[in-house]
Parts: C-alpha cells; structure tokens; sequence
C-alpha cells in the first residue's frame, strides 16, 4: 500500500485482560465517518488520555482503538462550506478519542462543527500546550465570574495546581488579576506555580482530610477544584459567604463527603464544568480568550515536554501518578520510525 495511503496511528488493542499499544500504520480508509479530513501536528496528553492509555474504566467500548482527545492541525480535505483546505484547526472533546478514533495519529476524520478555526495568537504547538485542560480551565474561570467573582475579592484557590487543569488556571487567574493561592503535592513545583502566577502555595495535605467542622474560617472568594474526593468536602468548608466552585475533576475520588452546611449557611455554590460537550460559540469564545489572555512564553512554562507518539504509554503511567507537570505536548513529526511493543 502507498505510504500517502496509511496514516500513522498508535493504536490499543486488547491484550488477554490488559491493553497493547504500538504505533502502527493505518489505511487511511480506516478512519471514521466525517467531512474533514486534518493532518494533525500536535496533540497532548490529559488525565482522561492516562486512563485510555491504560484500558481504565469504560471509556472506550470497540478496539482496535487510536486515542487522542485534542488534535491541532491543517485542514487537507473537506466537502464541508465551514472550512477551506489548509485552515488551521483545533479539536478538543465531542468523545473524539474516546467513541471515535482520535489525535494520536497523522490525521483524523471529523465532523466540521466539532473543529475550532486557531485563534490568531496561537499556533498548534501553543494550543496543545492547553488542550482540553486549558479549554477546561477557560470555562472554569468564566463560570466562576459569571457567578460573580472579581478581582480584589479575595484569594482564589486552585486545587492540583501542579497539573494541566490547574496550571493553566493559576496563569489565567494571575494574569486576571486575581490573587491566587496553589494547592500542590509536589514542593519542587513551587518555583514554577510562582512563574505562572500564584502568590500563595499550599501543601495539598492540607485539604486531604475531610474537614472536622462543615464551616471553617472564611478564606477562598472562589475555587477551581481539580481533585475532588475529600479535597473538594475541605475547600467547600473554606469557602466564603456568596463564593462559587468551579468543580473540575476528580483526580482525588468520585465520592466526597461534602456537607450541605456551606451551601445552606454561606450560599456557597458548586458548578460543573463540563468540557466536552460545549456548544460552539462558547467554545470559540474560550478559545480567542486563552489567546487573549496567554501569551507565548506563559503557553511555553506549561509545556513541561514535547514528545513523540512511542512515549505515550510510559507518559499515561506518569499523568496517573501526578508526575507530570503542567502540560505535555505531542509532536507527529517526531518518531519517523513505525515501532511496535
Ligand atoms: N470537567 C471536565 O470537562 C474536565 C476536563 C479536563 C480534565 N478534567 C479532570 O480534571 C482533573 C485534572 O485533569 P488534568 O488533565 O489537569 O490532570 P493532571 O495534569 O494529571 O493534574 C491533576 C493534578 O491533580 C493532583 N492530584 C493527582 N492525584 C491526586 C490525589 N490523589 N490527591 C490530590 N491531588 C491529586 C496533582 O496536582 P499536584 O501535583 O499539584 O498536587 C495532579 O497534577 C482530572 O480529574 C480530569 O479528569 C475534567
């Protein structure tokens, strides 16, 4: 078969009870159903990615399965009036990746409504180096001033700050002009949640436990909260009257044990932030906005590695673990070779 033919892909298939992954080449006529075709550049790796790579829960249902929830890249064929061959687009969520094949590979087919034009500012490195977990925490940030938030308010704390959600948090709070406290595991991280913008860093010990009363002194004037678990039952317990939680993720548990007192007491409101789905204008909107906001050598402190497609499962074992900081970019141009393992 000619090599313009075949894609290459790293691609999971079963194993016995486990998961295999190799980086194969694909026929292009593998790909799913859509009218764009993009040749992806980049794409990246988030905490959701970790536990595909893993075979964790049930996220995909039908193998052999190429993974990847974000792609960036160059529009090379499309029979949709939305976009022109040679566009610069970028994908993250609509369960690409997850029900469909996704971004770990030289090109994907989608549906055109699910692609974002690059904003001007950004290029596809520089929005991998956000992903999903910038897209995420845009959307946080939004919805915590949509709830009232303001600068000079008070402290704003972000939970696994070290992270992708929270570092891009941190950089966008900072760069608001909130004052923002970082609750990390990880004291070799401070110097750069500093970089990006924190004033304040906590050791996330400190919010691990349940907490022993449902109302502790008032600190936080809002919270983007990654962790969830016990984490999200102590913060809510800080929180101050009339003050919102962007609830993000889940890093710490599924199952929290959250009184109602701080939301009977002190209005304190938790709200959902739910990527994947997001309408398009909205999705545009936070897009241009983390262009905005974040300039070049902020999308370039995120970037903790660039890496190529045969690193992927050993950097899933990493982002389980909490090891990775800030964000990992994903370059198709690297790795020539076709490797299999
Ligand atoms: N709602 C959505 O649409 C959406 C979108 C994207 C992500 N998420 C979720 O948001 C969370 C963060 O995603 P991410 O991509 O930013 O992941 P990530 O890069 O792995 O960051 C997660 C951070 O959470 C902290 N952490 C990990 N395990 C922990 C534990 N057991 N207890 C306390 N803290 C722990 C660590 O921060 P420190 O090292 O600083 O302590 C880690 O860096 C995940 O749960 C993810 O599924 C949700």
């Amino acid at each position: 078969m000619a090599q313009s033919e075949t894609v290459r892909a790293l691609v999971l298939r079963k194993a016995g009870e486990g998961i295999a992954s190799a980086v194969e080449r694909v026929p292009e006529s593998a790909l799913p159903e859509g009218d764009v075709t993009v040749r992806i550049s980049h794409s990246t790796l988030n905490y959701k990615d970790g536990m595909i790579l893993k075979g964790l829960g049930t996220i995909v249902r039908s193998y052999p399965h190429v993974p990847g929830v974000d792609f960036a890249g160059v529009v090379e064929h499309t029979t949709s009036p939305l976009y022109q061959p040679g566009d610069d687009v970028i994908l993250t969520g609509w369960r690409v990746g997850e029900e469909r094949w996704g971004g770990y590979a030289t090109k994907a087919r989608v549906r055109a409504e699910w692609l974002v034009p690059m904003p001007p500012g950004l290029d596809a490195r520089r929005a991998m180096a956000l992903g999903t977990a910038g897209f995420t925490a845009m959307l946080a940030v939004t919805t915590l001033e949509a709830e009232g938030l303001s600068p000079g308010d008070g402290e704003v704390l972000v939970t696994g700050a070290a992270g992708g959600v929270g570092s891009v948090a941190v950089a966008l709070l900072a760069r608001l002009g909130y004052v923002v406290a970082a609750s990390t595991g990880r004291v070799e991280a401070h110097a750069y949640l500093r970089a990006l913008g924190a004033t304040r860093l906590m050791d996330r010990a400190t919010l691990a436990a349940a907490p022993q009363r449902p109302l502790q002194r008032e600190r936080w004037a809002g919270a983007v909260e990654n962790v969830g678990g016990t984490t999200l039952a102590a913060v809510a317990a800080q929180m101050r009257y009339g003050s919102a939680i962007a609830v993000c993720g889940n890093t710490g548990g599924n199952e929290t044990p959250l009184s109602v007192i701080p939301l009977l007491l002190r209005g304190v409101r938790l709200v959902g932030i739910a990527s994947v789905m997001v309408p398009l204008p909205q999705r545009q909107a936070a897009w241009h906005r983390l262009a905005r906001l974040l300039p070049r050598d902020v999308l370039d402190t995120l970037t903790s590695s660039i890496a190529p497609l045969d690193h992927l499962p050993a950097l899933a074992d990493a982002i389980l673990n909490g090891k990775v900081r800030g964000r990992t970019v994903i370059d198709l141009g690297l790795c020539k070779e076709i490797t299999r393992g």
